[in-house]
């Protein structure tokens, strides 16, 4: 990106310059031109010593010379002015396309924000910057007797582009959802709209989205691609967080006012009852028969014998998850044998290749190539610090430890953490010890096995690390079932037992819910919806 900013520089001066070298051309023709006027041989009379049609030529003697020498410097003064226009306009094109692509790129909003508000209405469901609504909807019974009018959820599109990729919401544009008011309005499906003008609404919907909570997004918004702490990252890393908080709050509320059980149901039936970012973050809307008719309409959708086991919604898109989900995503934790986090080196290891974890507060912790998590702090050779796994798999940053348990608080003896080893242990252990530190055994989780209390950490034997920092992680259970839910099914891809994603009508969570919501959302469904 910045390489490209001083390209885009680059090309604006070097325009500059063409500019002025072609005027200074133009007025030199002018001037030219202009003299050439007025020093032409006035032709009264000269008729005399030539015919009225005739010029007299130059000599011999002039044109090997003078008129010779004239002509090759001309020649080498236009080649000159070609050789040097040429690389300017050269140099000029990226800044020449990139405006080209910018005036494009105008359009096709333009013409999507008209279609979208106009044209095709979508504005009257899903409302003004897509923040979701509902549809008029006749409710019929299975023989198609009138039962009566209701409405049908219709859900955000401000992070419809988290949700699914392009060709998926395409393929959703194009095809609508069968059963539900969402029509068809690709030409491919019966419908009035161009794949062109589905491109335009497109276009335009990415211009309102939320902000994504993936790491690698907000990582993308910082302008150094390995910096995980400069400001374009945190700007939207803060953006990540309050929107992660936002979701957490109505999660609790709706915990709070007795709508649901468990976080796991919550989240699962997200807005049912409040039409928080109108049901796009829940799972039942398309794993519940009747949900995005409202509990009014359809009174028993939490109920267990219909909840997540009711074959998607009357559109028929998601079906049944009671019985079988755990036999196809086996019990399979993030822990590795340290008790921390997955090895991103290892390429058996499910997310290999991923050089950050991410905390319950969507901060991203990098890691080294060993995936040992890293702190922001170097010692003094400069070196990453890494974090010391704690109880639970989360982390800690300490900077003090002692050896002494005394219950007052921080000794005054204690010691600082040596950085580059886990936790140091004293070569006398239960004395204050005052000499160098010894290369310790490193700690294993029964050491660490104690209690974390506001800054100081207790070991198991007592021991105590002051000064720390506690990053919550959210637990794992299955890494197989997380990431599904965190990716979703690919477009074109028939996945799980349903295998009818061709259409990609699973959306990937993993851009719009925190880490711990989703994981509350896996555990629901391995624990309680299994046994129905
Ligand atoms: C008559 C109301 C109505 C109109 C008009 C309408 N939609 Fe929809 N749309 C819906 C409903 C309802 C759903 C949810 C269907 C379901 O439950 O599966 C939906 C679903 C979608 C989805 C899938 C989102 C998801 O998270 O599942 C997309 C994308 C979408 N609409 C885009 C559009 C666009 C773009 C337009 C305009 C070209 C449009 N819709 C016009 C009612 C409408
Ligand atoms: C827009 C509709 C839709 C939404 C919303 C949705 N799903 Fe799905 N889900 C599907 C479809 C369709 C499939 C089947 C995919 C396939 O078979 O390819 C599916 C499959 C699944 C599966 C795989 C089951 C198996 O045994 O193979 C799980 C698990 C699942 N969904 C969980 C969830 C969770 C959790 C959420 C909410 C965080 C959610 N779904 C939200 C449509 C949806």
């Amino acid at each position: 990106m910045p390489l490209f900013g001083a390209e885009m520089i680059v090309a604006v001066d070097f325009r500059a310059i063409g500019l002025v070298v072609g005027a200074v051309v133009f007025i030199a023709f002018v001037a030219l031109f202009v003299r050439n006027v007025f020093t032409a041989r006035d032709e009264l009379g000269s008729e005399i010593e030539l015919a009225a049609n005739r010029a007299e030529y130059l000599s011999d003697e002039e044109l090997e010379t003078t008129k010779l020498d004239r002509s090759l410097t001309f020649a080498l003064g236009i080649l000159t002015i070609t050789a040097v226009i040429l690389p300017f306009y050269w140099l000029g094109e990226p800044g020449r396309q990139e405006g080209a692509i910018e005036v494009l790129d105008e359009t096709f909003i333009r013409r999507g924000t008209n279609l979208y508000q106009q044209g095709a209405q979508c504005v009257n469901c899903h409302g003004g910057g897509g923040v979701g609504g509902v549809a008029a909807y006749v409710y019929q019974d299975a023989d198609g007797q009138f039962l009566g009018n209701a409405s049908w959820v219709a859900p955000a599109l401000n992070n419809v582009l988290h949700r699914y990729s392009e060709e998926e919401v395409t393929y959703v544009l194009n095809f609508g959802r069968p059963g539900s008011p969402m029509a068809a309005w690709g030409t491919p499906g019966g419908g009035p709209l161009t794949s062109q003008q589905l491109e335009y609404v497109i276009d335009y919907m990415g211009t309102f989205q939320v902000q994504s909570l993936d790491p690698l997004d907000i990582q993308a918004a910082g302008e150094d691609e390995l910096d995980f702490f400069d400001e374009g990252s945190i700007a939207a890393q803060e953006a990540a967080n309050e929107l992660a908080a936002d979701i957490r709050g109505e999660v609790q509320r709706s915990l709070d006012d007795g709508e649901f059980a468990t976080v796991g149901e919550a989240v699962f039936n997200l807005g049912l009852y409040s039409g928080y970012q109108a049901g796009s973050l829940s799972c039942a809307r398309c794993h519940t028969a009747g949900w995005s008719l409202g509990p009014d309409v359809v009174p028993n959708i939490l109920e267990p014998g219909v909840a997540a086991c009711g074959g998607g919604d009357p559109s028929g898109i998601g079906f049944s998850l009671c019985g079988g989900v755990k036999e196809r995503f086996p019990d399979d934790t993030w822990k590795d044998p340290r008790g921390g986090w997955l090895d991103s080196t290892d390429p058996e290891t499910p997310g290999a290749g991923v050089d950050y974890v991410l905390a319950m507060d969507m901060t991203r912790i990098p890691l080294d190539d060993k995936g040992v998590a890293l702190t922001d702090r170097s010692d003094d050779d400069g070196e990453p610090i890494p974090y010391t796994i704690v109880e639970g798999g989360d982390l800690a940053d300490c900077e003090y430890y002692s050896d002494l348990w005394e219950p007052g608080g921080i000794p005054t003896d204690a010691y600082p953490f040596d950085p580059r080893i886990d936790l140091v242990v004293a070569e006398e252990a239960g004395e204050g010890v005052t000499g160098d530190f010894v290369d310790p055994p490193v700690l294993t989780e029964a050491d660490l096995a104690g209690e974390f209390d506001g800054e100081t950490l207790t070991l198991a034997d007592r021991r105590l690390a002051a000064g720390c920092t506690v990053v919550e992680m959210p637990e794992r259970t299955s890494n197989a079932h997380y990431d599904f839910i965190v990716g979703g099914a690919d477009a074109g891809v028939g996945y799980g037992r349903g295998g009818q994603s061709g259409a990609g009508m699973m959306p990937g969570f993993g851009k719009t819910l925190p880490p711990d919501l989703i994981q509350a959302v896996v555990d629901y469904e391995r624990e309680e919806i299994e046994q129905r």
